[in-house]
């Protein structure tokens, strides 16, 4: 059976591929690469190797996902070495699964390869720990995309849980009520972190209860940050990152 690469990127830095994601960048015919990833990592495949764009933003989607299955399996039944390039890891938020399917359902076979996702590394990168027993015991990954499926999974404030919000700065005032509504603390910490382990690192960071009380044009501002992801809980702020 003929097989297609789901390979994961990382977040941002070149330098967080794995040894695995390399060798097998090195060795393909065919790259399909996503929106979020570096584009050095392009630059350990071969002179001849074809590397297309497939990324999707945020109303900008070069190619929809249907279509981007279609060029898997059309590429993955054509070429030797197929590779899926994803931001992150396959399958945290980057429909993966979904590829995969298709690619089984075509009678090829998919196999991931792990990348470093955001969801770890961003934080970890200014500095903030997912877990620190000071603070937590427990850390959500959830998506801030769309709002009612947030309020839903989120039910109450627990004061040893920190959140994760990924694709969620453009709804950042809805989940700032959502939050407040929810009885987390009006001054716990709420830290916007773009463009993690690039050049380009910000951080920001507020009270929930400042965010109440800020215009609209900052929300419109805040979405210019993107990729970004809103972290919610107690941390120790280093004065030497960002
Ligand atoms: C569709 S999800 C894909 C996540 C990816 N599969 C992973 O494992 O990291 C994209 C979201 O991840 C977050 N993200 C990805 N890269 C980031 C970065 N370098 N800095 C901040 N947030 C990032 C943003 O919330 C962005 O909207």
């Amino acid at each position: 059976m003929k097989k297609v690469y789901l390979v994961g990127a990382g977040a941002g830095d070149v330098e967080l591929l794995t040894l695995k994601a390399v060798n097998i960048l090195k060795k393909a015919d065919v790259v399909l690469y996503d929106a979020l990833v570096n584009t050095q990592c392009l630059e350990f495949c071969k002179k001849d190797t074809i590397t297309i764009n497939v990324g999707k933003r945020k109303n900008n989607h070069i190619k929809k996902q249907n279509e981007i299955n279609k060029m898997l399996v059309q590429y993955g039944k054509q070429y030797n070495i197929v590779v899926r390039l994803k931001g992150g890891t396959p399958f945290v938020f980057g429909r993966g699964m979904e590829e995969c399917e298709a690619l089984a359902k075509a009678g090829l076979e998919p196999i991931v390869i792990s990348g470093v996702s955001a969801t770890t590394s961003v934080p970890e990168s200014f500095m903030i720990p997912l877990i620190y027993r000071k603070y937590n015991d427990s850390y959500r990954t959830i998506t801030g995309h769309d709002v009612e499926i947030f309020e839903d999974i989120i039910t109450t404030y627990n004061k040893r849980e920190s959140l994760i919000i990924m694709m969620g700065i453009h709804n950042l005032k809805q989940i700032v009520k959502i939050l407040l509504n929810k009885s987390f603390p009006t001054n716990i910490p709420v830290a916007i972190l773009s463009k993690g382990t690039t050049k380009e690192a910000t951080k920001l960071v507020f009270t929930l209860d400042e965010l109440l009380n800020k215009p609209l044009e900052f929300f419109d501002d805040i979405k210019t940050l993107t990729p970004a992801m809103i972290f919610v809980g107690y941390f120790d702020a280093t004065n030497s990152i960002n």
